[in-house]
């Protein structure tokens, strides 16, 4: 037994829970996604999933994406970086939906399948299926060797090394790492990007663990922040454009751990019906970093603050329109509009993280979750 207590220690690094520990590598775990792959000195991504497949790729009439839970947010974020970039049309599907709903589906299509694990029975039904259509699946797994990493065609790790709490964190972060090479890879194959703006991409992503670093020194500040807002009853999440699925994400990551009753939502939408659950007593998170919809996030905040709810704005450093109309603001550093997400969803990971830790939950272990989900 304390045998037993003293391994997991080990384990953890010092860390107080196998969550805190992961959402502090992914500055490392970004790097092991893409040494090798992203060669910045020769302007070139190199996965060999993708350049003996190029061609499949190439002429996809359409990405079709199929995953869950924080995998399927990840296939979200891609859906909005890949159009962006390589101008293919991308549907994003939950596996559970897609593999019960005779779905059209040919062999033009590239299917990316993405999974933590490689084991979610889901999402592996789904693979069989598209396969069986005659399309093309290429997996995005974390785990090497596991059976999704097997069925599909082809396919690339995300390299996270292991992740042990429930909680996905820094896999979602690389899934999204590896989706962006992808992207970057498939954009420059397709002639959709200058050769500038493509090594510029590249030195961006090349920056994004450092930024995470700087992003993860906010942890004291949003410690207050939990500390302010765990008895609530209820949050909102809001974000628009690469940002909206990292609400979404955010608002899985406290459900799961702190059993607060969370949504994400797309923050125009929130006038079509959910700001009827505004009052002060409900905190709203607001993605609002300097990029793209930026004044129109803003004025959505105007929205929900007249309504007198309480707003943490997550922003980039220096801002200061959304500081004035927040009641807290949680700083990360600016960088390409495709690569926010890395950046936000890091103090998202953080805020959860400690008021499901105040509330004393299992943050490692939550109630009704299993790490891999192999029943359908
Ligand atoms: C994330 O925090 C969850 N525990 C869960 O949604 C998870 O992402 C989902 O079950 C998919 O798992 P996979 O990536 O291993 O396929």
């Amino acid at each position: 037994q304390e045998l037993q207590m003293n391994l997991e220690q080990i384990e953890k690094g010092g860390y107080e829970h196998f969550m805190l520990k992961e959402i502090y590598e992914q500055p490392s775990a970004i790097v092991d996604t893409y040494r090798g792959r992203m060669l910045v000195d020769k302007g070139m991504v190199r996965m060999a999933g993708m350049d003996d497949n190029i061609e499949r790729f190439v002429n996809a009439k359409r990405i079709l994406i199929v995953a869950c839970g924080t995998s399927w947010h990840a296939g979200l974020v891609a859906e909005y970086i890949f159009e962006d970039f390589a101008r293919v049309p991308v549907e994003v599907e939950y596996a559970s939906e897609f593999r019960y709903r005779n779905p059209i589906i040919d062999e033009n299509d590239v299917v990316i399948a993405i999974s933590q694990s490689g084991e979610t029975a889901d999402t592996m039904a789904a693979i069989k299926l598209a396969k069986s259509k005659g399309a093309f699946v290429f997996g995005v797994c974390n785990v090497v060797g596991s059976s999704i990493s097997r069925e599909t065609h082809a396919g690339a790790y995300t390299h996270a090394g292991p992740e042990i709490g429930v909680a996905s964190t820094k896999a979602f972060t690389t899934q999204i790492t590896v989706l962006s090479l992808m992207a970057l890879k498939l954009a420059k194959a397709k002639g959709n990007m200058s050769n500038t703006d493509f090594h510029y991409h590249l030195q961006e992503l090349d920056l994004i663990p450092g930024k995470i670093k700087k992003a993860l020194e906010a942890n004291e500040h949003i410690k207050e922040v939990a500390k302010k807002y765990m008895n609530a009853a209820n949050f909102l999440y809001l974000g628009r454009g690469f940002n909206f699925p990292v609400a979404l994400e955010g608002a899985l990551k406290l459900k799961e751990i702190s059993y607060i009753h969370a949504e994400g939502y797309p923050a125009a939408e929130m006038k079509h019906g959910p700001i009827a659950l505004i009052d002060e007593n409900m905190p709203v998170v607001v993605i609002a970093t300097k990029k793209g919809h930026y004044e129109k996030v803003v004025s959505n905040i105007q929205e929900i603050k007249s309504r007198e709810a309480r707003i943490i704005g997550i922003v980039t450093e220096g801002d200061t329109d959304v500081r004035s109309m927040s009641d807290y603001v949680i700083e990360v550093p600016d960088t390409v509009e495709a690569f926010t997400p890395l950046l936000t969803t890091i103090p998202l990971q953080l805020l959860s993280y400690h008021i499901a830790v105040m509330l004393g939950k299992n943050v490692d272990q939550p109630r009704n979750l299993a790490k891999s989900v192999t029943v359908e």
